[in-house]
């Protein structure tokens, strides 16, 4: 966390995972409540604040994204710097995003001096009917891994709010 005069605490998390688990649209949901059903592939690396009051406080939220796609991706070491929250992102309907968690992690640890605080987020909540990854197997990794876990809707905003506030609150 760094300060400055107009905000007590700058806060930096990150966003991780595959391409198309939802990465953009959960900060766009976050940050500006808008959802976009035929986003595209975020090129290189987007960034989007958010001020909020926590505990009497000023905070400036950053949040950081990047292409899930290998070449579309910016230099890591630079993204990841100073982050001190981490939405590590996978889809509940494409088990293969479930299973590259394992790598994501390890990037994250490598290029993170201060552990961040991570969040495990399942997303695509509301494609219950096409789940392929379990409430139980999301919960075993974070358990296993010691991150926070939750799942999530960008579409329809389930639990979007509370697993960006859940870290905040964790980190502050
Ligand atoms: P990259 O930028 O390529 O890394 O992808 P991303 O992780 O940022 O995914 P993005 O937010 O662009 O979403 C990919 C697709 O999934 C888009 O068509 C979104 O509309 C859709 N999507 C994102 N979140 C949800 C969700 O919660 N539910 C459903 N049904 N679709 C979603």
């Amino acid at each position: 966390m760094s300060t400055s005069s107009e905000y007590d605490y700058l806060i930096k998390i990150v966003l991780i995972g595959d391409s198309g688990v939802g990465k953009t649209n959960l900060l766009t949901r976050f940050t500006r409540n808008e959802f976009n059903i035929e986003s595209k592939s975020t090129i290189g690396v987007e960034f989007a604040t958010k001020s909020m009051k926590m505990k009497d406080k000023h905070l400036k939220i950053q949040i950081w994204d990047t292409a899930g796609q290998e070449r579309y991706r910016a230099i890591t070491s630079a993204y990841y710097r100073g982050a001190t929250g981490a939405l590590l992102v996978y889809d509940i309907t494409k088990y293969d995003t479930f299973k590259n968690l394992e790598a994501w992690f390890s990037e994250l640890q490598e290029n993170t001096e201060d552990d961040p605080l991570i969040m495990l987020v399942g997303n695509k909540f509301d494609l219950q009917n096409k789940r392929t990854v379990e409430i139980d197997e999301g919960k075993t990794f974070s358990k296993e891994n010691n991150l926070l876990f939750i799942e999530t809707s960008a579409l329809d905003s389930t639990n979007v709010e509370m697993a960006f506030h859940n870290v905040i609150e964790k980190i502050f």
